[in-house]
């Protein structure tokens, strides 16, 4: 350890000789040739864990945890970084998914919806119509509703997702399509309108903005067609994994960047990847949708979430709800916006 050596100018906090670490990092990762941005990940990863981080926390599973910021400008210099870490991160999550007990692949088969009791009355009856399901993963959600009777056309940005769902919708005989596109680029690979376009939990926060959201959205949207959105709410994003504290600021000011491990549905999958994801108020969400000229014509928010996807939660009556917070945090938020 090279650290060693310059012992005499090292000092020690908490019993850690930071001069060591710092130097032999330098060493392993400067002279091996990493670039920046993976040294600031090891960087901050070292100093986590040579520090006493996991002792203020709750419980002792190491989730996810949000290394470091870096401002927008440096990401969106190449769009195709966050792209392709994106898309990696999401071809390893669906292996794991598919073969989770979260999704729940039996009762799936067997004909069980994946929709949740949010959503499905926000739908209606979409027998016959056409509809444009945004972010689709690996397309049960997409297959719940050509079940119900909707022409279906699923995307996302895991080629592996769409595979999956390609194969899933041969197995169970339905007639749907699915297409491997970022959101963002998917005017020039994908022609037509709907009658309504749907994407729901966990989709946003994956897109750097919303304008070009919104722009997607009606662009595909027929007039008098329908929106249907249900996403986690901002405020669950302000938290640390393990809802101790506020960590994150509730405005979309900087991509966090994360170094994923295990996934919300199997927190033990041997998943280790980089993540991109910037939180998003509820007025850009909205701002941007009126902005495009389409009009709100309904807005709920909720406490809890169908969905078990986060750390000491509870299962109540209504969902699931953050330990001692039962009652006292909005989890979900749904919209509906229409195009005249
Ligand atoms: C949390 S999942 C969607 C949740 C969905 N309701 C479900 O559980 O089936 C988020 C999806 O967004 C996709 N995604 C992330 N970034 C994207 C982008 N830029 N364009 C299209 N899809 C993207 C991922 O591949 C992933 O399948």
């Amino acid at each position: 350890m090279i650290g060693n050596r310059l012992n005499g100018l090292s000092f020690s906090f908490k019993g850690i000789n930071w001069a060591t670490y710092f130097l032999e990092f330098i060493h392993k990762n400067v002279l091996l040739g990493n670039d920046f941005q993976n040294l600031m990940v090891r960087l901050n990863d070292l100093l986590r864990r040579k520090s006493n981080y996991y002792q203020d926390i709750r419980a002792g599973v190491p989730a996810p945890i949000r290394l470091f910021r870096l401002k927008r400008p440096l990401i969106m210099d190449n769009p195709s970084s966050y792209l392709d870490a994106n898309q990696k991160l999401w071809d390893q999550k669906t292996e794991v998914h598919v073969d989770s007990e979260f999704y729940d692949m039996k009762s799936f088969l067997a004909g069980q919806t994946s929709l949740k009791e949010i959503e499905l009355p926000l739908l209606g009856d979409i027998k016959d119509k056409s509809l444009l399901h945004l972010q689709c993963h690996f397309g049960q959600d997409t297959l719940s509703l050509a079940r119900m009777g909707a022409q279906v056309t699923g995307i996302d940005l895991s080629e592996k997702a769409v595979q999956t769902a390609q194969n899933l919708a041969k197995q169970l005989n339905l007639s749907a399509h699915f297409l491997a596109s970022d959101v963002f680029q998917l005017d020039k690979k994908l022609e037509g309108q709907f009658d309504i376009v749907f994407t729901s939990y966990g989709v946003i926060g994956w897109l750097p903005e919303l304008k070009s959201w919104a722009r997607i959205i009606d662009h595909f949207l027929k007039p008098g067609g329908q929106f249907v959105f249900v996403e986690f709410h901002p405020v669950v994003w302000m938290f640390d994994d393990h809802f101790t504290r506020f960590d994150y600021a509730y405005f979309n000011t900087e991509a966090i960047i994360e170094e994923i491990e295990g996934t919300y549905a199997d927190r033990n999958a041997p998943i280790k990847a980089k993540a991109y994801n910037w939180n998003h108020t509820l007025s850009d969400v909205i701002g941007s949708l009126l902005e495009r000229g389409l009009q709100v014509t309904h807005f709920q928010e909720y406490d809890y979430s169908p969905y078990d996807c986060f750390n000491h939660t509870v299962k109540t009556k209504k969902g699931y709800q953050i330990k001692g917070m039962e009652g006292k945090i909005p989890m979900v938020y749904s919209l509906v916006v229409n195009k005249n």
